[in-house]
């Protein structure tokens, strides 16, 4: 089968424990790395056991109606009711129905793509996908600006939003929303009971102003799917990051994957300071702390599917 060989890699990785730091030196590099199709297509085939992005990109509105009741995905003992709000943003067919793609970016938010470079190689790909409602606009050079698809876990609406306290902020958060222009706006609304009241005044703003989105929210069975799929690969990850959701999800409509920003450390491969958002002061802490995610290990997976042509990071400069 296609395991994903994590310690298999050849190239030095030095662990410095005491604050996460690791070293990785990432080959092939730019240049010289050639995809590996045979490959590509025996992971989609395994991840087609686990999931099937097309279904668990979305709940779909046939499937529920106003006033069922959910079980929050991790606070199994909280419950939510489907809003009439929320039932009307379900889509009625999957957003990815019969969708395929040459080849798809995936940008992460790590500080490595500050002055990258990377915004126009981005934005040539075929379907390109963000999380958590990164801004482009002031990074467009290093970041690009194309965005099919992009991801918003409610506590972006307080991290970076102010949780809308103001007329100032709901007006923020709704340019935004409105500068995606018909994209693909993927909200997990059913994970954890602490986004309810987020998740409720995104919709609201959305219906109330017609804002040009297709909404997506996750299927409730989408995160131990590629929990367990990983898992089975012997990644031991205790939540997937949105960016491995992401990639995850990927496999099934794209034939290439390119992963940008998605470098976890607070070094660079040379030894330089990395900002661990590219375009906020969070810190590092967080990852290791407070965040159930496992980052490093997750990377040190798309690393090695990187060295056997399943996918391209680029965590430097692009050409
Ligand atoms: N990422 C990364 N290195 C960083 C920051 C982010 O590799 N320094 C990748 C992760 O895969 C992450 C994705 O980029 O999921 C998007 O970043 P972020 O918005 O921080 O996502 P999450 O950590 O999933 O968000 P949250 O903690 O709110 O769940």
């Amino acid at each position: 089968g296609a395991e994903v060989v994590i310690n298999g890699s050849s190239s030095p990785a030095v662990v410095d424990r005491s604050n996460e730091t690791i070293k990785h030196n990432i080959q092939p590099a730019s240049a010289k790395w050639r995809h590996n199709q045979t490959l590509s297509l025996r992971i989609r085939k395994q991840i087609l056991k686990f999931l099937d992005a097309e279904k668990d990109i979305s709940v779909l509105k046939g499937t529920l109606k106003p006033g069922d009741i959910i079980h929050y995905i991790f606070d199994r003992d909280s419950t939510m009711n489907v809003s009439q709000n929320l039932y009307e943003l379900l889509p009625r067919t999957s957003p990815l129905k019969n969708k395929h793609f040459g080849t798809c970016a995936i940008v992460g938010n790590s500080g490595v793509l500050l002055n990258s470079g990377c915004g126009q190689e981005i934005d040539t790909h075929s379907f390109v996908i963000r999380c958590n409602l990164a801004p482009v606009q002031e990074y467009a050079r290093d970041v690009g600006l194309k965005t099919d698809l992009v991801t918003m876990n409610p506590s972006v609406v307080q991290r970076a939003f102010e949780d809308l306290v103001n007329a100032t902020w709901r007006e923020k958060l709704l340019q935004r929303l409105h500068s995606l222009n018909g994209s693909i706006l993927w909200i997990p609304a059913f994970m954890a009971r602490g986004g309810k009241q987020r998740v409720e005044w995104v919709n609201e703003l959305i219906l109330k102003h017609h804002v040009n989105v297709r909404t997506a929210y996750p299927s409730l069975r989408l995160l131990h799917a590629v929990r367990g799929y990983w898992l089975t690969n012997k990644v031991h990850i205790k939540r997937p990051t949105t960016g491995l959701l992401m990639y995850t999800l990927a496999t099934r409509f794209c034939s290439q994957i390119y992963l940008y920003g998605f470098w976890p450390f607070p070094l660079d491969q040379n030894q330089n300071p990395v900002k661990y958002h590219y375009y906020d002061s969070l810190k590092y802490g967080y990852t290791s702390q407070a965040s159930p995610h496992t980052m490093p290990l997750e990377f040190k997976a798309l690393k090695s599917l990187h060295e056997q042509g399943a996918l391209k990071l680029t965590v430097g400069q692009c050409d």
